[in-house]
Order: structure tokens, then sequence, then C-alpha cells
């Protein structure tokens, strides 16, 4: 599983047809702007294309997976459906959620989405996966918790997708300097009590996908095999 090419990739023409109003929130990939009622711009900062995450969100929405309804889809843009609440990240550094439940309901998102057969192949043992599903990509809606964030989404392996979250989990763990560090242990520990314990040779695959990640800033690339032992010894 290569990450789709989300940047880098050659800019084909945005689909915003009118002026966006405020920013509303940044990633490490896009800047999420107001688009006019109800909806928001996303738009990659570094270009790309957004037609096969496009694709996946409106697969696994006709399948009851909550994610944002996806408006249209254009170069590195997407109009969507915009959510009300809090980043699941923003829910725990407020004091909104305990950790235990943060981890728990990853773990029922996980089971909900690996329900999905695969959009391409009806092969078995493969499903759709989110390849970067942490609580900063939770939002905490009125209409329960909805994902965003679908650039590494494709189909593949459940373990795999389970494995990425908990080392992503663990890598904020081991960070020292990250003031919710201290929280994600006890959050880490229910998202594995749920999921169980991915396979080793997931657990390497996902490492070996974490590091190949250009998001990954080497500071966090330095954590992944710290990041590892942590998850296989939980
Ligand atoms: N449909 C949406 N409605 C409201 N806020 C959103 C929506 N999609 C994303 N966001 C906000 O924008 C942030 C960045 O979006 P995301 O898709 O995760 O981009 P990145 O790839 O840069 O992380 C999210 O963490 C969330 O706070
Ligand atoms: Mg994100």
């Amino acid at each position: 599983m290569e990450p789709h090419p989300g940047h880098g990739a050659e800019t084909r023409p945005s689909v915003a047809v009118v002026d966006t109003g405020p920013l509303l929130a940044s990633g490490r990939d896009a800047d999420v702007f107001e688009y006019g009622p109800g909806r928001v711009l996303r738009r990659y900062r570094r270009g790309g294309d957004t037609a096969h995450e496009a694709d996946v969100m409106r697969h696994v929405a006709a399948h009851g997976f909550p994610v944002p309804t996806v408006v249209a889809a254009g170069g590195p843009d997407l109009v969507l459906e915009r959510l009300d609440g809090p980043t699941a990240w923003h829910a725990l550094r407020d004091g909104l959620v305990e950790p235990e439940s943060v981890g728990a309901q990853l773990a029922d998102l996980h089971r909900r989405l690996h329900a999905v057969p695969a959009r391409t192949s009806p092969t078995p043992g493969r499903v759709v996966v989110h390849l970067d599903l942490h609580p900063d990509n939770v939002l905490l809606t009125t209409r329960g918790p909805v994902v965003v964030d679908w650039r590494n989404a494709d189909d593949g392996s459940a373990d795999v997708d389970v494995a990425l979250s908990a080392l992503i989990l663990a890598q904020v763990a081991l960070d020292t300097r990250h003031p919710l560090a201290p929280s994600v242990r006890p959050c880490l520990t229910a998202f594995l009590e749920r999921t169980g314990q991915p396979p080793a040779s997931a657990l390497t695959a996902a490492a070996a996908f974490r590091a190949a990640d250009p998001a990954v800033t080497p500071d966090e690339r330095a954590r992944i095999d710290r990041a590892t032992d942590l998850v296989a010894g939980s």
C-alpha cells in the first residue's frame, strides 16, 4: 500500500467557483475554509488530486459509514458538508471527553469501517481502510463521530489500519513535549483492549507505511521504532 499522491502531484484546476470564506482549520496537508451555508472547501496546500478520496468517501457513505457528504471534487479541492463540533483531540485537550472513551470510539470506528466491502475487487480479507484514523481526524458532531481526511484511504488490510492508528497514538504518547502525551496512553490502552493486539506483520507494515509518509516529521520518524515497541508491549 503506497500513499496516494496527495502532494507533489500535478495540480488540476480547482473546483472553487466563488471566493472562499474565512479559514476554519488547517491540517498538515490541507486548509479548510467556510464555503457558503453548510459547506466547507478543503484545499491541499501543495496541490494534488482529490478524485480518489472523494470516490472512497462516497463508497463508505453509501455503506452507512459517517463521513461529510462530498459535494464536489476537483484538483486539490473538495467541497464538503460542514461538520459541527470539535475534533476528538480538541475535546480531549479541553477535558470534554475521557481518554478511554476516545480510544474506545476509535476502535468502534475501525470495526464499522472494516465492515465496508472493498471498493475495487471483492478479495477475501480486503476491506476499506483509512490509514490515518486518529483523534484529529474525528469530529464529534451532533450526529455522532464523523471521520475526515481520506487521503490515504484505499482497499487494504484491517489489521494494518488498526496497527497504524495504534502507532500514531503511541508516537504521541512518547512525545515528552506533546501536551496530550499523558492522556494518550490510556487512550491507546482502551483502543487496543477493543481491537486486540495487531499481528506483528501488520505492525511492521504500518511502521514502514508511516516512515514513508512525507507528512511525518523527522522527530516523529525517529520515534517509530519505540512506538512499535510500545504498541507490541501494550
Ligand atoms: N467537513 C468539515 N467540516 C468542518 N471541519 C472540517 C471538515 N473537514 C475537516 N475539517 C477540519 O479541518 C482540519 C483539517 O482537515 P483534514 O481533512 O484533516 O486535513 P489534513 O490532511 O491537512 O489533516 C480537521 O482536523 C478538522 O478540524
Ligand atoms: Mg487531518
